[in-house]
């Protein structure tokens, strides 16, 4: 049922405000600022005695692990990466005893991802999982973690199970670092900024009329190209793989920081840019890259918390706390992806050559 909407993504995306309520729900504890997570199964000595952390998914899980792993180390001060769990198990991994592992999937089904826990699990790893579907086999095969509560995610491609797979990490970073050395008024700075978030993303979906408008002028592009640094880069990569699944436009994610390494030899009016460019410290280095970009006359669409001079367009989006910008970003952008695949008609919940679980090595 799709309840009203043309699409299920249509319809996935819009749910996102109640979905992002329900993974916060019960959870936040307001008098010691902190987060309890019931199946996490990691009691505050263990997770004293985490040196590294390392976070495994494929395609959106592992861009959604990607910001997850930057929460953790922001907030909780744990070196944290994310990486494909297909490359993770074909590079005959250093499995270090004072990692904690973490599978990231929407489904709990993925087989790269499932292979790498059974690996991990035989050569005595802890593996925590970050899933969306309850009971599924890499829930079953971890030994503990968070669910999503994205609730039942049909189109193929996944928006929602994104968003709240990220928040997820932010609790479960919010978690770490109060153990560890986060302090209560930073506890409370992240707490107020999660509560915000289901009116915030409220508010950029009012926006979509919009942003429907920007994505008809670029929709009969060849090629995209997404930019944002630290925090804006997965972002950026997420955006990129929505584009190219949905609309078939070849799209490519840089850190804007690598643009003068190569990439800005591509850059010319028929090659539009997409920049993440939030409100944070790193602001006048994005908007230096904007200015390249506008020097080499590429054409730019900006998501930014205020208006960028040297962007084409910009999506402004509601700021929150720095570690949670990426979290609203990512939303304007799953929009953007629809319409410019709308506008060009194509299957938006079947998109050719992909299935929603990839059950296959
Ligand atoms: C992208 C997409 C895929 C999945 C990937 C992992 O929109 O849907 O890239 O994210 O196949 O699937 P899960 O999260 O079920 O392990």
């Amino acid at each position: 049922d799709m309840g009203g909407h043309d699409t299920f993504m249509h319809k996935e995306i819009c749910e996102q405000p109640d979905a992002v309520d329900r993974v916060l729900r019960g959870r936040i504890d307001d008098r010691f600022s902190t987060v309890h997570l019931g199946g996490l199964n990691l009691d505050p000595r263990e997770a004293r005695t985490i040196r590294r952390i390392k976070i495994l998914g494929c395609g959106t899980s592992y861009h959604a692990g990607l910001i997850g792993a930057g929460l953790i180390e922001s907030m909780a001060r744990i070196p944290a990466d994310a990486e494909p769990a297909s490359e993770f198990r074909y590079r005959n991994p250093v499995v270090d005893p004072d990692t904690l592992y973490i599978a990231v999937s929407q489904s709990g089904e993925t087989y790269d991802v499932l292979a790498a826990v059974q690996e991990l699990k035989r050569k005595g790893a802890r593996v925590l999982g970050v899933v969306n579907v309850v009971g599924s086999a890499i829930a079953r095969e971890a030994d503990g973690g968070v669910y999503v509560h994205a609730g039942p995610e049909v189109c193929v491609v996944s928006t929602k199970c994104f968003t709240n797979t990220v928040t997820a990490f932010a609790l479960l970073a919010l978690h770490l670092g109060r153990i560890r050395d986060l302090s209560v008024t930073d506890g409370k700075r992240i707490i107020e900024g999660l509560r915000k978030l289901p009116a915030q993303i409220e508010e950029i979906l009012k926006t979509e009329d919009q942003i429907k408008e920007i994505a008809e002028q670029y929709a009969g592009a060849q090629s995209m190209m997404f930019i944002g640094r630290v925090r804006g880069y997965p972002v950026a990569l997420e955006a990129s793989l929505k584009l190219k699944e949905i609309s078939y436009i070849h799209a490519e994610a840089y850190p804007a920081s690598e643009l003068k390494h190569g990439p800005l030899a591509l850059i010319e009016p028929a090659l539009p840019t997409v920049a993440i460019v939030p409100d944070d410290d790193l602001l006048e280095k994005n908007r230096a890259a904007l200015e390249e970009i506008k020097a080499r006359s590429g054409r730019i669409l900006a998501v930014a918390h205020q208006p960028q001079a040297k962007a084409d367009h910009t999506i402004v989006v509601p700021k929150n706390e720095d570690e949670l910008d990426p979290i609203l970003m990512g939303i304007p952008l799953q929009l953007l992806a629809y319409h410019t695949a709308l506008a060009m008609g194509r299957d938006i919940d079947k998109p050719r050559n992909l299935a929603k679980s990839v059950t296959v090595e």
